[in-house]
């Protein structure tokens, strides 16, 4: 299969805080139409990666390219103008606020000075429905959602800003199955918009049912990129435990 073009690379990314180097080195790519698992250990810096894409950290060395173009990602606004939409590992919601204000929240839509609530709930049923959402009514308050639901309304939020690129930072994690398997079904949808996604999460299971390929970092380094197709959850365990330690380029 012919590999989709990048829409965003990375080369020799170095983020240290303090003592503490999060990457080194770090290369990394997406392109549209495709689900990049992020996977590694807890502390082998995804969140770090992801916080760097998302222009709310910045690193110490390395470039970034989108669409070939040489980017600096110096703040989150500056990410979502260029496309790259982030739902962080500690995204928090509104709870006592309905879905359709909880995915317009701080990008409200306006007609003659006035909300325009009509609009809002017209595109938030709209973005449900292209994540294949089973959210039945945008009036809802979050609190009445399950798990699943409350990150389906944090993936559509992204897509208020019409994003290229969409991370997301282990949006299954502490959910039951189905719940988890509703989330799966919002980043197959995402990558059938024709949108990159970077996928982080612990659960190989789910990379492996999801992803098109599994990118692996061990403390702050690149530890192997496998065709998700191709590969098997032994040899990511292995790449991410160290067991295997020379980067696999397929
Ligand atoms: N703002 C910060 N200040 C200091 N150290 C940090 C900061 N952010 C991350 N780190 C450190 O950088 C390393 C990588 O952290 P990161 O959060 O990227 O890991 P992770 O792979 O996302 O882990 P997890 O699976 O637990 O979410 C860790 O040692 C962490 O303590
Ligand atoms: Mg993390």
């Amino acid at each position: 299969m012919e590999r989709p073009s990048p829409l965003l690379e990375v080369h020799g990314l170095t983020k240290r805080f303090g003592g503490v180097e999060a990457l080194i080195d770090v290369d990394f790519a997406v392109g549209g139409h495709e689900v990049v698992a992020l996977v590694g250990d807890n502390a082998a810096g995804k969140s770090t990666l992801a916080r760097v894409l998302s222009g709310v950290v910045s690193p110490d060395a390395g470039r970034i390219l989108f669409e070939g173009e040489p980017v600096v990602l110096s703040s989150a606004q500056q990410a979502l103008r260029l496309g790259i939409a982030t739902v962080f590992q500690e995204t928090a919601l509104c709870e006592n606020l309905d879905v359709a204000s909880n995915i317009f929240l701080g990008r409200e839509r306006f007609t003659g000075g006035l909300l325009d609530e009509d609009e809002m709930e017209f595109l938030a049923r709209d973005y449900l429905d292209r994540l294949g959402s089973r959210i039945p009514d945008v009036r809802v308050p979050l609190h009445r959602l399950t798990a699943g639901q409350r990150q389906c309304v944090a993936v559509a939020r992204t897509l208020v800003t019409e994003p290229r690129l969409v991370i997301l930072d282990e949006p299954t994690a502490s959910m039951s199955i189905s719940q988890t398997a509703e989330v799966l079904v919002h980043i197959e949808r995402l990558r059938d918009m024709g949108l990159g996604v970077v996928y982080i999460s612990h659960n190989l299971v789910d990379v492996h049912a999801v992803a098109d390929r599994i990118e692996v970092l061990r403390h702050g380094r690149n530890n192997g990129s496998f065709d998700a197709y191709e590969s098997t959850t032994e040899e990511v365990i292995a790449a991410i435990t160290g067991a295997s330690r020379i980067p696999l380029r397929r």
